[in-house]
């Protein structure tokens, strides 16, 4: 795939790793912090999966039970798509709306991060997707959350970190987390799909989930939330961000 390089004259801190590693939380908070704009780019893979699903182009399986997907129709579908990220202060969060109706509370599962997966392969949806994510740099300073934001969709960003955590310790946490919420949870099948779901990200052509090399590389494994963000505060403050 042929990338423009982008230049943002405001500040861009991009945050990578797999799901679970904490980069969700982190970014909320730095974004916070430091007034930025904050891209949740794994919410807009997440949509376009679903979109998939809803439109019938994920039931087409090999024989293998190996979904066969067609990329132009995924292309089309995804310019098609109308999304709008909104700062809700009052309640602290970001509501994210597809051609007008509002839908975090239906992207959030394990599910549809399943079909974003599956369709994050192709570099005609990666395509489709660059422009809007790179023009949230262009009103004010970003903290990009993804996989592919330090090393495709923002080069040149000031801070790049890459965020990542065992598997195990990945599953753990998302099993707390469903319990927490009163859902039932099983530890096997978590790790299962969250190997499943890295394997995928990190081994497709297309922007495949790594550190860039100017990345800093930090493991969460063993780490609270509150000491990765001040970790990755004082690491911006190194590299020149101010507080
Ligand atoms: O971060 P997340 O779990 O919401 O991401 C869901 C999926 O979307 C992830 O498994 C791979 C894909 N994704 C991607 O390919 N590139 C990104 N920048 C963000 C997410």
């Amino acid at each position: 795939m042929t990338v423009e390089t982008h230049s943002s004259k405001y500040p861009v801190i991009t945050i990578d790793g797999p799901s679970g590693s904490g980069k969700g939380t982190v970014c909320f908070k730095l974004a916070k912090a430091l007034n930025y704009q904050l891209l949740d780019s794994g919410a807009l893979y997440r949509i376009v999966g679903l979109q998939a699903y809803q439109a019938g182009l994920l039931s087409n399986v090999d024989k293998a039970g190996n979904p066969i997907l067609d990329e132009e129709k995924l292309a089309i579908l995804t310019q098609s798509l109308d999304i709008q990220f909104t700062a809700n202060e009052a309640d602290n969060l970001i509501e994210i709306y597809v051609n007008g109706e509002r839908v975090e509370s239906k992207i959030r599962t394990e599910t549809v991060g399943g079909y974003a997966s599956q369709v994050a392969v192709f570099p005609a949806v990666r395509e489709a997707l660059l422009d809007l994510q790179q023009r949230m740099a262009n009103h004010s300073g970003l903290v990009a959350d993804g996989r592919d934001m330090g090393t495709v969709v923002f080069p040149n960003a000031d801070v790049k970190v890459y965020l990542t955590a065992s598997a195990e310790a990945r599953a753990k946490r998302r099993v707390a987390q469903l319990q927490l919420a009163g859902e039932k949870a099983d530890y096997e099948q978590i790790l299962a799909e969250i190997v499943a779901r890295d394997e995928r990200d990190e081994n497709r052509q297309a922007s495949p989930s790594k550190p860039a090399p100017d990345a800093l590389v930090l493991d969460s494994s063993e780490l609270d939330a509150q000491v990765v963000y001040e970790k990755i505060k004082s690491y911006c403050e190194q590299q020149g961000i101010c507080f």
